[in-house]
């Protein structure tokens, strides 16, 4: 079976962890974590970078320090995987569903017109008018490594008082392009980024994350509130409730060895977004999804619309040819405004999500796969 998205461990990985087994550092401190965040740091040019343990936990982390309390709402889009919807939960607040654009992004349209139409700002607050409910955060997520339009969100987001939280989890190595935005990486525009490092994504530590932001205070609470809130650590005074969330040291030592390589995996994949494009030109029924072209996208997973009357074939009976033919493939996410624990929650009008969802499936986008595997994948999808 080819796979939808798996890591390469071909650097230094092994080298680093041995180092981290010599050394006796294998725990949650170490020479690799504060060389990790560093890196990452330099790299997106976040400012500073705080491993945790995984994304969902820097998510959550992101929310409580934009602030977030219980009885907030936080908008959010419905097509993501589930993950930043249940932080806000973790937060006790209540997330608001917006529709997607063409990239499978949270709509700047949406979330103009949901700001202009259901909320009213007074006083650098923002509230809504049927509930007066307190809009606490934004979380904009970068779907398949596609850059969100943040040159037009970050301004409205600004202009009402609200923070804005990128979940940049399959998007590192992204960055703009184009405009106000350009050459800046996504996860270091808004006022929190939010990375992961599961084994599914462009770069791996096996389970991690980090979160990103450009306030000093801000880093230096999260270290805090990541490390169980220690106000004393040799007598154990703790004033707030923490969190158990740093990464280890054999993790980062691993992602040390991983974003070394980073460049190379993100051509790789760019590089099968390109060949799928191109290889199914003119399949009728089938479109390989684009990328804005606004941004340089890691191209963390290719994507593909199908047009079942044309195809001949639907998601579900494209998905199950596919595996018959040894490749593996994935719908996108349930939209987390249809899921059991949402259903109760707003969505505002949202509509092309429901359309993109079903007809959109994901190919596999590893950045090790041959030509001959992906030869196989369009064979496959043609046949
Ligand atoms: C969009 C999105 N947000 C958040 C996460 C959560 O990251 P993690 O698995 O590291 O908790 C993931 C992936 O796993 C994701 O795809």
């Amino acid at each position: 079976m080819i796979p939808l998205s798996i890591p390469e461990i071909s650097g230094n990985e092994w080298k680093y962890v041995k180092e981290c087994l010599d050394t006796g550092w294998v725990s949650s401190a170490g020479p690799f974590v504060n060389r990790f965040e560093q890196e990452i740091a330099r790299y997106t040019g976040a400012g500073h970078g705080v491993a945790v343990v995984n994304g969902t936990a820097g998510l959550q982390l992101a929310l409580l320090l934009a602030g977030v309390k219980p009885g907030d709402v936080v908008l959010v889009p419905s097509l993501t995987f589930i993950a930043p919807i249940n932080a806000v939960r973790y937060v006790g607040a209540e997330p608001v569903f917006l529709d997607c654009d063409d990239y499978y992004n949270l709509a700047p349209e949406a979330l103009e017109r949901f700001l202009d139409d259901a909320c009213m700002t007074r006083v650098n607050e923002c509230v809504m008018k049927d509930s007066g409910r307190r809009v606490a955060a934004v979380i904009a997520v970068h779907v398949f490594g596609n850059a969100a339009d943040l040159e037009r969100m970050l301004p409205l987001c600004r202009q009402h008082g609200i923070p804005l939280i990128e979940d940049a989890t399959e998007s590192l190595g992204t960055r703009y392009a184009q405009g106000d935005l350009a050459g800046k990486h996504t996860g270091a525009v808004g006022d929190f980024g939010v990375l992961s490092f599961n084994g599914n994504k462009v770069i791996t530590t096996g389970g991690g994350g980090m979160l990103l932001t450009a306030d000093d205070g801000a880093a230096a609470r999260a270290r805090y509130l990541s490390t169980q809130a220690k106000d004393d650590p040799v007598r154990y005074v703790h004033d707030e409730v923490g969190y158990n969330w740093r990464l280890t040291n054999v993790q980062a030592a691993i992602g040390v060895a991983q974003l070394e390589q980073l460049d190379r995996f993100v051509a790789q994949r760019r590089s099968h977004h390109a060949r799928y494009t191109e290889l199914l030109a003119g399949v009728p029924g089938l479109e390989v999804a684009g990328v804005p072209s606004y941004a340089e996208n890691n191209c963390w997973l290719t994507a593909i619309r199908i047009d079942a009357s044309r195809y001949g074939r639907d998601r579900e009976r494209t998905m199950e040819h596919l595996r018959k033919s040894g490749v593996e493939s994935r719908p996108v996410w349930h939209l987390n405004h249809q899921q059991a624990p949402y259903r109760g929650c707003r969505a505002w009008n949202v509509s092309r999500a429901v359309e993109l969802w079903q007809r959109t499936l994901n190919l596999p986008s590893s950045a090790g796969l041959s030509g001959s595997d992906l030869d196989k994948v369009v064979e496959a999808l043609k046949g």
